[in-house]
């Protein structure tokens, strides 16, 4: 068996772990489609996003790592912290060890909307689900459900208008949001995308499903003269390659 077969062996595992394929039961609700496309907040699952949005990260991951893109990974919204594992699991799968995962959360759920500076966020009240609000302790314990809790993961705890300007982030090869709000997905651009070296790749979570995301995306890349083509991952998500 060669090395990469048996690699793949575990980051296919991994993934089936995240998602909780494994022991998931299909109703007439919810279907196996929901695990593939990342369509609801699974109770049982340490990730929402599916195994189409895993599988863009690992996609994006491998390629900064072959074309030797330097910079670390990082999530800016995580809950439980499934995405964020699964980058930690890949740098352990490929052996590397100079390059952290950046875990970056309030980990007390979403914040109430800030009309008066983000008015796209209007009547987003993802503030009162309790479901979305996993504790630090919590999602380090996931951490080390997997074997993967170390010194190569980085916590970043707080709003991420107040903790993200001063995260001690250098460079970035792999930058991921999923905080659904404009505000979240503003800050996250305004603070990292500097950060993410040419080559190194911008993936949205948000961008089909909430229409406040996409604006902010769309804003930003206006007043920053982007015009790296826009690649969908699935009904929501997307991503893009950084040029300059
Ligand atoms: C949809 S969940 C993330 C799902 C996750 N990526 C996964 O793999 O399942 C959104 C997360 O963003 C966080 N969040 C959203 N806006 C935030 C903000 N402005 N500051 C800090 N955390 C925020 C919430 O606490 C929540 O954990």
């Amino acid at each position: 068996m060669s090395d990469n077969f048996t690699r793949q062996l575990y980051i296919d595992l991994l993934k089936r772990c995240l998602t909780n394929t494994i022991y998931f039961r299909p109703t007439e609700e919810i279907g196996y489609d929901f695990r593939d496309e990342g369509k609801d907040w699974p109770d049982d699952a340490h990730t929402m996003i599916g195994l189409k949005r895993i599988d863009n990260i690992q996609f994006c991951v491998e390629k900064v790592l072959m074309d030797n893109i330097p910079g670390d990974l990082m999530e800016t919204g995580v809950w439980k912290g499934g995405a964020t594992i699964f980058m930690r699991g890949l740098l352990k799968a490929y052996g590397i060890t100079n390059r952290s995962v950046w875990v970056a959360d309030s980990f007390e759920g979403l914040p109430r909307p800030d009309l008066h500076n983000y008015p796209h966020d209007q009547g987003i009240d993802l503030y009162q689900f309790s479901e979305l609000a996993v504790s630090l302790s919590e999602v380090q314990d996931n951490f080390d459900r997997y074997g993967l809790l170390d010194d190569q993961v980085k916590f970043v705890k707080g709003w991420f208008k107040d903790s993200l300007p001063q995260a001690p982030v250098q460079q970035l090869a792999v930058l991921r949001l999923d905080g659904d709000l404009y505000e979240s997905t503003v800050n996250a651009l305004d603070n990292l995308y500097p950060k993410l070296t040419p080559g190194g790749f911008l993936i949205v979570d948000d961008y089909g499903a909430v229409e406040a995301c996409s604006q902010a995306v769309h804003d930003y890349r206006r007043r920053n003269g982007i015009e790296d083509e826009i690649i969908p991952v699935d009904w929501t998500g997307v991503f893009w390659q950084k040029t300059k």
